[in-house]
């Protein structure tokens, strides 16, 4: 049976991260014999010049007809100017809530041969492994009403509503709950209940949705104190699980703890385990064009979609050793270079991971 992934590669460094993705899949494809095929789809800033839209219907249509999403990044400086409705990200934004992709995984690992690339004292990450479970499908990311509009006194006032219905709590907090069962069985749910009402009720769902599951154990910590902790010992940290801008926030945070932002995959999935992958860093456009950017959390998004949406996890840890070997060989994007090492452009690093695969 022949399953289809949607490839959108967007923006900035997007379209080079994806080629060396795809170098990875087309290896495997015929390797284990996957029968995946690929349709190219526009979507952000690289849609909205040809269509006037960053998701227009026909990406609809191929993302919804697809059995996985595929995406580089969307955004850059062009479109900045743009009504926030047809800026790239909203593209974003309407492929996570067109699909209904509510649950966000973000893991981040920390390879031992990078903890030289990370700003903190080795000590504090090596070991690290924790995976942030953020929602993404609502909260004040989606909450409407939202705007800016003009008060009597002529002056401007700008709007964004933050809402979360217990159904919404409930699921998301059932995704993180059934990770955490296959993991160290130790959820943190990160809120801020003393101030906002909203994720006062957040608390309460997530303690009644605990019961369900005797075996791992709950804590909570507010959104403050979380990223303070992140920080300061992040290995006390298991599971994750937090709204969507709380999530975008420390998922940034536990990225750099890993040494560089170039390194971290994300899943998106749906109640039925459909889903949508792709690097939690953006399209960097600084550096778009110049072949330098890192193209492994790509890469590794692509694991995560062969081992949640095909249940292949053998294929999804032969990449993962396989980016690992090629870490053990000293190859280094400049983003996560160090001393001693072997510096290499995008196209090197894939080269390197499929070098590794065979
Ligand atoms: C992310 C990004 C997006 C978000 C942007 C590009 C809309 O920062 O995936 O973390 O805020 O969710
Ligand atoms: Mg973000």
């Amino acid at each position: 049976m022949t399953k289809k992934i949607a490839v959108l590669a967007g923006d900035g460094i997007g379209t080079e991260i994806m080629t060396e993705a795809l170098k990875i899949l087309d290896v495997l494809n015929v390797d284990m014999d996957l029968g995946l095929t690929f349709e190219n789809g526009l979507i952000g800033g690289a849609a909205y010049d040809v269509h006037k839209t960053p998701f227009p219907q026909e990406t609809i249509d191929l993302v919804k007809a697809a059995d996985a999403v595929l995406l580089g990044a969307v955004g850059g400086k062009k479109w900045e100017s743009l009504d926030i409705a047809l800026r790239p990200e909203k593209g974003l934004l309407g492929l996570r809530s067109e699909l209904e992709l509510f649950s966000n995984l973000r893991p981040a690992l920390l390879y031992p041969q990078l903890a030289a690339a990370s700003t903190l004292k080795p000590e504090v990450i090596s070991g690290l492994d924790l995976m942030i479970v953020r929602e993404l499908t609502g909260g004040i990311y989606f909450g409407e009403p939202r705007g800016i509009k003009t008060l009597e006194n002529g002056e401007r006032q700008g709007f964004n509503t933050l809402v979360y219905t217990e159904s919404e709590i409930r699921r998301i907090g059932h995704s993180a709950f059934k990770i955490a069962q296959k993991r160290n069985k130790r959820l943190c749910s990160v809120d801020k209940a003393n101030v906002l009402e909203c994720t006062e009720l957040w608390r309460e769902v997530m303690e009644e949705v605990a019961k369900e599951y005797p075996d791992v154990e709950l804590s909570h910590l507010y959104v403050d104190n979380a990223s303070m902790q992140l920080v300061r010992a992040p290995k006390q940290f298991d599971v994750m699980v937090t709204t969507n801008m709380f999530g975008d926030i420390l998922s940034d945070t536990a990225a750099m703890l890993t040494g560089s932002l170039g390194m971290l995959p994300s899943a998106s999935l749906d109640i039925n385990g459909k889903g949508m992958y792709e690097p939690i860093h953006g399209s960097a456009p600084d550096i778009a064009g110049l072949g330098i950017a890192n193209p492994l959390a790509t890469i590794l998004s692509v694991a995560l979609m062969l081992r949640y949406t095909f249940n292949n996890e053998m294929a999804a840890s032969r990449i993962e050793t396989a980016v690992n070997d090629a870490l053990d060989q000293g190859i280094r994007t400049a983003d996560i270079y160090s001393e001693g090492m072997t510096k290499v452009s995008t196209s090197e690093m894939g080269n390197a991971v499929v070098a590794a695969l065979k």
